[in-house]
């Protein structure tokens, strides 16, 4: 079986967590006065949130930790209700020699206030023994009433310097080489997710141990700049139907989809010789085409559409 980068890497103590170092000694200190609040983590994906969590209650409690954590996806399936009761059995006994039991709730934004309400009442009621953790990408989606009982820690995108020390020590760990082109695109498409990144380079090694460039690109459902640069400025010559042809092409090859698409655009839109009005347009097509396709449009017609779109533009 192989062993998943992404877990076999995930640090296992606060020390180990990379680039959120005010979050980091903020927990730290936590643990050194063993005392803990209730916190909210908010942030992008693969910024250390859950790893966080993790390391915390490991540093914490040590051999015992599992006794004394669960982690759980607030946005269940299944509802609040399921949710609940997953928190009251787990909080009905008490810590194994420690002060609180820890319950780490993913995805808290994906729930409905009335939700929400009803976790607040379950926080209130268990606080004696529990101390909770919530994670969720955007804080403004969480309601006030738990926003301030709560300490709240704001993860960002880790910068690219630290990103690519993570990408020479992954290298060194699990034997792969890796060229300065392939690091930049490896940066360039994961935007400081380290899921990604790991994810990427992890797929890419399966094939080599010497990882370029293509690589990089093949692997990542993304779209080279200079392809997205040639796609583009075909459709604003006017030459609709080779840009076409040529992105359904590279849409097969690469396996990629609408979403991805609109992603490497919005990546490379900046960089396009072309005038302001026009990438303020080519934003708002953008936003739109977006929206279109996590509504279930198809993503053949809707790229399509784009690429029309984008041949209307003043250039
Ligand atoms: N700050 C970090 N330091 C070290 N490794 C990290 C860090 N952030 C992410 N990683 C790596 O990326 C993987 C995913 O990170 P994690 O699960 O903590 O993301 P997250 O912030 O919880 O994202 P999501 O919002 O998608 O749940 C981890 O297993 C780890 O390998
Ligand atoms: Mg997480």
């Amino acid at each position: 079986m192989i062993d998943i980068w992404t877990e076999k890497h995930r640090p296992s103590t606060l020390e180990d967590v990379i680039g959120q170092e005010e979050i980091t000694e903020r927990l730290e200190a936590f643990v050194e006065n063993d005392s803990i609040p209730h916190m909210l983590f908010a942030g992008p994906a693969g910024t250390g949130k859950t790893t966080s969590a993790v390391a915390l209650v490991k540093d914490l409690y040590g051999d015992q930790w599992k006794q004394n954590f669960i982690e759980t996806n607030a946005s269940d399936d299944r509802g609040i209700n399921v949710v609940r009761e997953k928190i009251k059995n787990f909080a009905r006994t008490k810590p194994v020699n420690a002060d609180y039991k820890i319950i780490f709730l993913d995805e808290a934004d994906a729930l409905t206030k009335d939700a929400q309400q009803a976790l607040r009442r379950t926080m209130e009621q268990y606080s004696d023994n529990c101390r909770f953790i919530m994670s969720c990408n955007y804080s403004s989606k969480i309601i006030d009433p738990i926003q301030s009982r709560c300490a709240i820690f704001r993860f960002n995108r880790l910068p690219e310097k630290r990103v690519r020390e993570y990408i020479t020590n992954l290298g060194e760990k699990e034997g792969f080489q890796i060229s300065e082109e392939a690091i930049k695109a490896v940066m360039r498409v994961s935007s400081g997710d380290l899921r990604r990144v790991t994810n990427i380079l992890q797929t890419a090694a399966i094939k080599t141990d010497k990882i370029e460039e293509e690589d990089v690109y093949g692997v990542a459902a993304s779209l080279r700049p200079e392809e997205i640069n040639r796609i583009l400025e075909k459709s604003l010559n006017g030459d609709f139907i080779k840009a076409r042809e040529e992105l359904a092409d590279l849409m097969i090859d690469r396996g990629l989809d609408g979403q991805d698409i609109i992603e490497s655009i919005h990546r490379e839109m900046f960089e396009l010789d072309i005038p302001d009005q026009a990438k303020l347009e080519l934003m708002e097509h953008l936003g739109e085409f977006e929206f279109r396709i996590a509504e279930g449009g198809s993503s053949d017609m809707q790229i399509e559409a784009l690429l029309a779109k984008i041949g209307n533009l003043e250039n």
